[in-house]
């Protein structure tokens, strides 16, 4: 190969690395950087369908960050609080199936995590502006926790805290980027997480945002 080949513009190859972050979960770096493209037309296709909207919290606040949903069940919030629900409330309608490339990346991020037999029935797309950020929470309103959480970053970069079983317990900061992939089950499938209030920018495959995709499996295995 002559150097001339290589071009600054060309993409390059992801190099994935492993983080652990706690017994049972793992930050797998640039996980999803050669899906990325398939995986921001995949959210372009849900959207046309069902668009990103901002959810209330059971007390009535408006959350910062937008949201949409596809699979069999798509997590919602409003006045009477949290659920996941076969029918887009916005819509009256069944939330869009997941895109193949979803699906398939989830699995094999799962598998990679040490969680070889996960089957989402459910994808939260959130999408980030700058000034958008998520309360330190945990994931609990999925039937079992059996199966894990795998959580896909896209676009702009964001502060993810990562804590542990209770909500004052001490959270440590990871930096995620552009196809990263955080995935936590077994002994830590209820610790608490969040996301700082995301920074301006502009990134070359979203613009000005981030787009966090989370698979679970929320209702009966
Ligand atoms: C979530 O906890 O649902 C989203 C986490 C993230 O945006 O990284
Ligand atoms: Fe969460």
């Amino acid at each position: 190969m002559t150097p001339d080949l290589f071009s600054t513009l060309a993409p390059q190859p992801a190099r994935v690395t492993l983080v652990p972050l706690a017994p049972g979960a793992v930050l797998l770096r640039q996980r999803a950087l050669a899906q990325a493209e398939a995986l921001l037309a995949g959210v372009a296709e849900v959207t046309a369908v069902a668009p990103f909207r901002w959810m209330s919290t059971p007390n009535g606040y408006r959350m910062s960050v937008a949201m949409t949903n596809c699979g069999a069940l798509g997590w919602v919030s409003d006045a009477t609080g949290y659920r996941y629900a076969p029918l887009d409330p916005a819509r009256d309608a069944p939330w869009p199936a997941m895109p193949a490339a979803f699906l398939e990346l989830a699995r094999q991020a799962a598998a990679d995590a040490g969680f070889p037999a996960f089957e989402p029935d459910a994808c939260l797309v959130n999408r980030y502006a700058p000034g958008a950020r998520l309360s330190l929470h945990q994931d609990r309103n999925e039937h079992d926790f059996s199966q894990p959480i795998v959580s896909v970053s896209l676009g702009l970069p964001a502060a993810f805290q990562f804590g542990g079983l209770r909500r004052g317990d001490p959270v440590t900061r990871y930096l995620l980027e552009h196809g990263d992939v955080v995935v936590w089950g077994g002994p830590a499938r209820l610790r608490y997480h969040g996301v700082l209030a995301l920074k301006d920018g502009e990134h070359a495959a979203t613009g000005a945002c981030r787009i966090n995709l989370t698979f679970r499996r929320a209702g009966r295995v």
